[in-house]
């Protein structure tokens, strides 16, 4: 099972002809809204891909919209509760060729309740997952209690904050960087990822595909990215974190787990919106079985 503390967002996402440079205003070509946040992007991720989730989480008086569409696509919302704070909200940006520039207001994301994280953890069993991102109050309270009670603990570390990442990294099983944050955190730690003390290291990197660090085995292995033409990429790290999540807390062997959040990540790129863009299973195993068989590269020391 996975319990993700999250940012539940409204998301209003304009596309542009092209993202706005500074003191520039930039007419939409259109405007939308749909459910997001790093945290319910990767619920909904993490459920399509057929893992149990429990959210835990926040949203005011305009957010039960957004719980419902978390609810259909297969998240327990039990632990999702009501404040007097509105609802958190972003401003997506996104251009002709699918790049993005977000705005995030925290408004209910930054009042999570001690009581709501501990009722919800007490029906896990060791083994399990809690999932973190960076876009909510109470993470390492929630990752404190996480560990005391044997679950695995992963980390997005996003938006990227290094003094988060710091405070959170002793309770981690799994940090999920991309390859920018990843630059940023050697360079603070003064050391290599493989020297960072967290079993596993996700990195990244897009187009680039990602790495795997066993920090444990001292070995990193790289898997590819499938190449697609994205319209929109807002998004496709939750994917890819929730889908590699689901994966390995089913059991999936990391190559596995990440072989199929690059799938995802492919396939919602080619869509636009976040929560709304992300395939279930069926589809991303379909996508998957329509390539010539490859594997990984071989591990590197
Ligand atoms: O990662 C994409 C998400 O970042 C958006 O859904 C937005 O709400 C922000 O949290």
């Amino acid at each position: 099972m996975i319990f993700n503390l999250g940012s539940i967002n409204a998301d209003h996402i304009y596309t542009l002809p092209h993202l706005p440079g500074p003191g520039e205003t930039v007419a939409s070509v259109s405007f939308s809204t749909g459910l997001g946040g790093k945290g319910a992007n990767q619920s909904v991720a993490a459920a399509l891909a057929g893992a149990d989730v429990r959210h835990i989480g926040a949203v005011g008086p305009d957010g039960e919209g957004l719980i419902e569409r978390m609810g259909a696509a297969g998240v327990d919302c039990t632990h999702i509760m009501r404040t007097e704070i509105p609802t958190a909200h972003a401003i997506v940006m996104v251009d002709g060729g699918g790049e993005n520039q977000i705005v995030i207001h925290s408004g209910a994301n930054m009042a999570q309740d001690a009581n709501v994280i501990t009722n919800a953890l007490a029906a896990a069993s060791p083994g399990d997952w809690l999932l973190l991102q960076n876009e909510t109050s109470h993470q390492v309270e929630a990752a404190t209690q996480a560990r005391a009670l044997g679950l695995n603990v992963a980390y997005s570390a996003a938006p990227f904050d290094m003094q988060a990442v710091e405070a959170i990294l002793p309770y981690l099983s799994l940090l999920i960087v991309n390859r920018v944050e990843a630059g940023q955190m050697t360079e603070a730690l003064n050391r290599p990822v493989l020297n960072i003390p967290v079993p596993n290291i996700l990195v990244t990197k897009g187009a680039a595909g990602a790495d795997w660090y066993d920090t444990r085995l001292l070995q990193t292995v790289s898997f590819p990215a499938f190449p697609v033409s994205p319209v929109d990429t807002t998004g496709a790290g939750d994917t890819f974190a929730g889908y590699a999540v689901a994966g390995l807390s089913q059991g999936l062997l990391p190559q596995t787990a990440l072989r199929r959040a690059a799938a995802a990540a492919a396939l919602a790129v080619q869509r636009p919106g976040t929560a709304e863009a992300i395939p279930a299973l069926q589809e991303v195993l379909g996508f998957l079985d329509q390539l010539p068989k490859k594997g990984a590269s071989a591990p590197q020391s």
